[in-house]
């Protein structure tokens, strides 16, 4: 038998855009499984995410995954005290499907459900990197669709200091991949074709805006200009570089941000996390701005991109239970 004092077990699930995930979490803090589903394949050929698919084939991988997590955790549906899943922001259908399962196995099981704001959640797979990691902290989330500077000064309480007027770094990340030729995902495949160029060969603009607000639109149509300038004559080198011009003009941009939030407001805590989080110049940079002015938590690559043990983690740890109604809108409220 567990001591169950010591030991609160959280399911978390996260089905808001292409990843399936189920996850057992301790204490909010320590991954017992963590067993991720990328629907990359599916959506390869059609160079992006497609709704309906993705929602159909969250519904149809979901019960295999909650049996894996079940069993790598070595725990039984018994044995669970919450259930945690993603309300939003994300895809209408995909959010549905995860909140409909998730009331389903409440309901069966009569456990605890909690309704889980995703970007909290990149916030909380800090803690999971490192578990004494505590609020007050300044966070930068970059992902898909966001791209906040936010303080958190409190476990469930977040305040955004900082957001982009247009793309966010991941859309722009995914957009100049498109323009490169280099297909869906496009993130992770840019970030490797910038590590064999050189900015310098091919700069482009560093987008500014006074205070905390970004905006990549402009740095967006700087490498569209470029590439049509080079026309049938660029070359792979050409690519290349302006793949790592691209790359460090959006790092450089988030990061001018994230340098002055932690002048205006200094404190001891930074978090870098969310898909983009995962990008190598960015994780680099990050960590000699913050410098030794406070402790930078960037999640391992893993725990950057969408899984359930990050919604767990702020399922358990971020106050509840919450109602677990569908937003696909959702800001930083709970
Ligand atoms: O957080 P996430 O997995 O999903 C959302 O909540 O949106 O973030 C996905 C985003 C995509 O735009 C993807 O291209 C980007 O993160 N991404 C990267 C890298 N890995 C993922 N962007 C730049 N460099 C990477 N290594
Ligand atoms: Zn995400």
């Amino acid at each position: 038998m567990r001591g169950k004092e010591s030991r609160l077990l959280t399911l978390g699930i996260e089905t808001s855009c292409d990843e399936t995930s189920v996850a057992v979490v301790e204490d909010g803090r320590r991954i017992l499984a963590n067993v991720i589903h990328s629907q990359v394949e599916l959506h390869h050929e059609f160079g992006g995410v497609v709704p309906e698919l993705a929602a159909r084939d969250h519904l149809e991988r979901l019960p295999h995954l909650l049996d894996q997590a079940l069993e790598k955790a070595a725990v039984q549906p018994a044995d669970l005290d919450l259930i945690a899943v993603t309300r939003g922001p994300g895809l209408v259908g995909c959010l549905l499907v995860g909140v409909g399962v998730a009331e389903g196995l409440a309901t069966a099981w009569s456990k605890p459900l909690t309704g889980v704001n995703h970007l909290w959640g990149h916030i909380y797979a800090a803690m999971l990197a490192r578990p004494d990691l505590e609020p007050p902290l300044l966070g930068l989330v970059v992902s898909g669709a966001h791209s906040d500077l936010v303080r958190m000064p409190e476990h469930g309480r977040f305040e955004v200091i900082g957001r982009t007027r247009d793309d966010a770094a991941g859309e722009a990340f995914d957009k100049a991949a498109r323009m490169l030729d280099l297909g869906y995902p496009g993130g992770p495949a840019l970030d490797r074709l910038a590590r064999t160029g050189d900015p310098r060969r091919q700069p482009l603009p560093k987008p500014s805006l006074p205070g905390l607000e970004y905006s990549f639109s402009g740095l967006k149509t700087a490498l569209l200009y470029r590439l049509r300038d080079l026309g049938e004559a660029v070359t792979d080198q050409d690519r290349a570089d302006l793949a790592a011009a691209f790359e460090q003009s959006v790092v450089e941009s988030l990061l001018e941000k994230l340098d002055l939030g932690l002048e205006e407001q200094p404190v001891a805590e930074v978090v870098v996390a969310g898909g983009v989080a995962a990008n190598t110049l960015l994780r680099k940079r990050a960590a000699e701005v913050v410098g030794d002015r406070a402790r930078l938590t960037t999640p391992p690559l893993d725990l950057c991109t969408d899984n359930a043990a990050m919604i767990a983690a702020a399922g358990y740890l971020g106050g509840g239970p919450r109602p677990a109604d569908v937003d696909p809108s959702l800001g930083w409220e709970p």
